[in-house]
């Protein structure tokens, strides 16, 4: 079962592991994209037009998703997710409220929903999307990285309590991968003062990232199959995460130097 697999990360995931041979269970808000993921899968596909703000939603949908497996439940993947971009100070209080309730308790319904399925198996995997801004803060995403921090301890919390049991809990952290996430952002105004529109932000979002959706998804489904606990996707995850550790407040100096580089040879390419 994938959410948010109406592009993106969620879509990689569905068609890689529906080519493999999986029936896969897709769900998403937007309809057009959950058909355009339907229709590039060959194998048997259960698609279902969902909020993941909607607990008792996700709940029917678990019922659903059980009905219609031929056999076990082997992987959940909590995956739809929005941004924002806003410093604190010029915070919309709605746009951080949408944000957490789709990238955290949307986390938490969808874990909620299908747990009893796979505790009752005693088997199966949570794979919860956190982020690499779930291992570092960075400025103008305060309520994405409360989010993804939040997604983390959950997920990390329930690892422990599913200890003894058939059943994993997983964290995905991935860098900057190519997807529709920026586009789709909630942006009121450029939060940098650069009076840049939400296109040119998004297209400097897309030169720094460094993964493509289908390596992301052939990451974490390796992660999965080798049953790691937290899944770090792309070369920039493992560098935010190392520094993260080594310099605990210091790490932005760094990203900030290395960002300042990305966008030059942007630059330069696109001059
Ligand atoms: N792209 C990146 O660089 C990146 C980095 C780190 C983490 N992530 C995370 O990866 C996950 C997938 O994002 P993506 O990059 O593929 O973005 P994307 O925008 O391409 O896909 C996200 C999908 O989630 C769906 N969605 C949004 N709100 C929803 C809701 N309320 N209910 C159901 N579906 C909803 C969207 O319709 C969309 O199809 C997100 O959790 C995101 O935060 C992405």
């Amino acid at each position: 079962m994938i959410t948010g697999a109406g592009s993106g990360i969620g879509r990689a995931l569905a068609q890689r592991l529906s080519r493999l041979g999986s029936p896969v269970a897709i769900a998403d808000i937007d309809e057009a994209g959950l058909e355009k993921t339907a229709a590039s899968l060959s194998g048997p596909v259960l698609r279902r037009v969902l909020d993941v703000r909607d607990a008792t939603d996700q709940l029917r949908f678990a019922g659903e998703v059980r009905a219609w497996l031929p056999d076990k439940l082997a992987a959940v993947f909590n995956n739809a997710g929005v941004a924002v971009a806003s410093s604190v100070r010029d915070a919309v209080p709605e746009d951080d409220d949408w944000l957490i309730d789709i990238n955290f308790r949307g986390v938490v319904n969808g874990t909620r929903a299908f747990l009893p399925i796979l505790l009752e198996q005693d088997e199966g995997v949570i794979v919860n999307t956190s982020s690499v801004f779930g291992l570092v803060g960075m400025p103008y995403q305060s309520a994405y990285c409360a989010s993804k921090f939040a997604v983390r301890g959950f997920t990390d919390a329930l690892r422990q309590e599913l200890r003894g049991t058939g059943v994993r809990a997983v964290n995905v952290h991935p860098g900057g991968v190519t997807t529709n996430i920026a586009r789709n952002a909630r942006v009121r105004k450029d939060p940098e003062g650069l009076g840049r529109t939400k296109e040119q932000m998004a297209a400097q979002f897309e030169a720094v990232t460094l993964t493509s959706p289908d390596k992301a998804a052939e990451i974490i489904h390796r992660g999965v199959e080798r049953g790691k606990a937290r899944i770090l996707v792309g070369p920039d995850a493992y560098m935010f995460d190392a520094l993260a550790r080594v310099a605990p407040t210091h790490y932005y100096w760094v990203i900030e130097r290395l960002q300042a580089r990305l966008r030059a040879r942007q630059k330069e390419t696109a001059g």
